[in-house]
């Protein structure tokens, strides 16, 4: 006997309202702009036949006639189970929905967590031998929020990404909580291309629904780096996107992420923008990024100049020198000297790093004994001592 499992339809006339529940159901979901829609997709695709279906049926449903063809669809498919949501859920519209046999009818609206869980009470009611997964629960972190970490520079191939990218993978391995890494440089954001994902959904996904983002939502948005476990929320598909996104949209994003990840580090452009700038406001710590030339010197120093008109505290600032064994006469205590600011990291020169991330794998997996992995190893001692949490397993 083949093992069937269950689809999931959102059928939905809003887009806006559509693309939520979609998102709010995960990959595995099918959305549809009316009933008829869904019945002539599963009636001329046969190999979807016979398959058991969950059908969401949206607010739009719910105040239509006949739910919108959903009466109809319900008694002619003995396969569908169907959930309806309702933007106002009377008595007379939960008993009129479910002697019609509609399995759920729940409030709009609807939390990511309970929706996911009528889905999957329906698909069990419908005896799908493989009922969809609900997804994992996250634990809120115990009344705190997770610690923010910003990477930046005001000089462009500094070296952020890398720092990000390592740095995040490496506190996930750490880290029994889940820890995530934005890629907040949203015009040219490389993140996902160095951790080799190829991702479903980026911070775009969350535009529709900024006001109403919950955990399970925000959680559906994010890829996982298979060998790290490591959260990523990309940065959009196209440059254009970028202007779509505004700093509340990001603070709301960020919030809902620090609700459940023990660290959210955030990669950055080299330039400040109101962006950045609300994300160098909201951040626990940011690490400044420089190479070892005089333009990044020159920058960084603008840089700091900048911060500190805008009121940063230095003391989340912790300067970070790049390739820094590099034989460029300008040594360490000359640069310090210059920007007026400590190194607390010193990441050496190594071509491991160019290596890696042509591979798609951070330099800390990929080469973990080379100087530049021990040293991104030290940076994340400082927030996540090794020696304390322990190493987690691999997933
Ligand atoms: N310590 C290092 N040793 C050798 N190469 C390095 C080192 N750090 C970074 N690189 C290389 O420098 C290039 C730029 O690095 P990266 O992408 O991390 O910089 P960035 O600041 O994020 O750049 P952008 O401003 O374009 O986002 C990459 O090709 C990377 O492999
Ligand atoms: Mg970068």
């Amino acid at each position: 006997m083949t093992v069937t499992s269950t689809r999931i339809a959102v059928v939905e006339a809003d887009p806006a309202a559509r693309s939520r529940l979609a998102m709010q159901l995960g990959d595995q979901v099918a959305d549809y702009r009316s009933v008829e829609a869904f019945s002539s997709s599963s009636s001329s695709s046969s190999s979807l036949d016979g398959r058991p279906t969950v059908v969401v049926l949206g607010p739009s449903c719910a105040v239509a006639p006949g739910l919108g063809g959903g009466e109809d669809l319900i008694h002619q498919r003995r396969d569908v189970g169907a959930i309806l949501i309702a933007e106002e859920l009377t008595t007379d519209l939960f008993q009129r929905a479910l002697r019609t046999g509609v399995r759920d009818v729940l409030a709009a609206p609807v939390d990511t967590a309970q929706l996911n869980e009528a889905v999957h009470r329906v698909a069990s009611s419908l005896g799908a031998a493989a009922a969809p997964a609900a997804p994992d629960p996250v634990e809120p972190l115990d009344g705190e929020l997770g610690r923010m970490i910003t990477v930046f520079s005001p000089k462009g191939g500094a070296g952020k990404s890398t720092v990000a990218t390592n740095l995040a993978v490496s506190l996930a391995l750490r880290s029994e909580k889940p820890v995530v890494l934005v890629d907040a440089d949203f015009q040219f954001g490389d993140v996902a291309v160095m951790l080799k994902l190829a991702p479903k959904h980026t911070i775009v996904d969350a535009l529709g629904a900024i006001d109403r983002l919950d955990v399970g939502m925000v959680q559906n948005l994010l890829a996982t780096h298979p060998p790290s476990g490591l959260r990523v929320l990309p940065a959009p598909l196209e440059p254009a996107y970028s202007d779509r996104i505004t700093p509340s949209d990001l603070t709301a994003v960020l919030g809902v992420l620090r609700t459940f990840c023990a660290f959210v580090v955030v990669d950055t452009p080299s330039y400040f923008d109101d962006k950045v700038i609300s994300i160098i406001d909201q951040t626990d710590d940011l690490l400044l990024v420089a190479g070892m030339d005089i333009p990044n010197i020159k920058n960084v120093k603008i840089g700091l100049q900048t911060m500190r008109l805008l009121g940063t505290p230095m003391s989340k600032v912790h300067l970070v020198l790049n390739r820094s064994n590099s034989k460029v006469r300008l040594d360490v205590s000359e640069v310090e000297r210059t920007l007026q600011v400590k190194a607390e990291s010193l990441i050496p020169s190594d071509v491991v790093v160019p290596q890696s991330v042509n591979r798609g794998t951070p330099v800390v997996l990929e080469s973990p004994k080379s100087g530049v992995a021990r040293a991104l190893e030290a940076l994340a001692d400082r927030f996540a001592p090794a020696a304390v949490s322990g190493r987690k397993k691999r997933r």
